[in-house]
């Protein structure tokens, strides 16, 4: 497989995985996860995690993985790359793994004293992509054996946190976020 077609399969792959934090950027509000509640003296998660975010990104997820699916044979034939179909379980596990990912890395902000919004380089960049892909590989194993490569993982690893920063800092410049990261 050619480098050109290892990195289109990767972006298609993790795309239901990298959408719903952007789209928990502009759905987020209202009242948060951790209901303002502190773990000693910093709160639990920080008012930056919400219900609101959480579930409509998540579903703007599921709904792009549906997508996807539809768009498939066009593609596959136009194309002519192998882009895998997303099995039930996995339109629901990337999404939600790719926001249960970002949530515990601002669990573990907090516990190390990081205010919201303040950045943790490295786990900012790949939190909600190892929590995607762990997920994924728990609800369908013998799917994730068969798409995810040694080689994918790898291209996934090195273009998650560059399309990250990417669009954080796009996001930052559009006035949608309050920090570049
Ligand atoms: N957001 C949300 N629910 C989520 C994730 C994100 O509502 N589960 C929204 C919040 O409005 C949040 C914004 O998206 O402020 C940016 O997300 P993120 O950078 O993850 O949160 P921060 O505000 O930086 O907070 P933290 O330090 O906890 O990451
Ligand atoms: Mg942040």
């Amino acid at each position: 497989m050619s480098p050109l077609e290892l990195l289109a399969i990767a972006v298609w792959v993790m795309l239901p995985a990298y959408v719903p934090n952007n789209a928990a950027v502009l759905a987020g509000g209202g009242r948060p996860i951790d209901g303002g509640r502190t773990l000693g003296d910093t709160r639990i998660l920080g008012d930056g995690k919400t219900w609101r975010g959480t579930i409509l990104g998540t579903l703007v997820g599921v709904a792009l993985a549906y997508l996807l699916n539809l768009l498939r044979p066009t593609v596959v034939s136009f194309l002519g790359i192998g882009f895998p179909v997303f099995p039930l379980a996995v339109m629901i596990a990337l999404p939600l793994g790719a926001m249960l990912g970002d949530i515990v890395a601002s669990f573990l902000k907090r516990r190390m004293g990081r205010k919201r919004g303040a950045a943790l380089p490295g786990l900012d960049q790949l939190d909600f992509a190892v929590v995607a892909l762990a997920l994924s590989a728990a609800v369908a194993p013998g799917w994730f054996l068969s798409v995810f490569t040694v080689g994918l993982l790898v291209v996934i690893l090195v273009v998650t946190p560059i399309l990250h920063v990417v669009t954080n800092v796009l996001a930052y410049l559009f006035g949608l976020k309050h920090e570049p990261w």
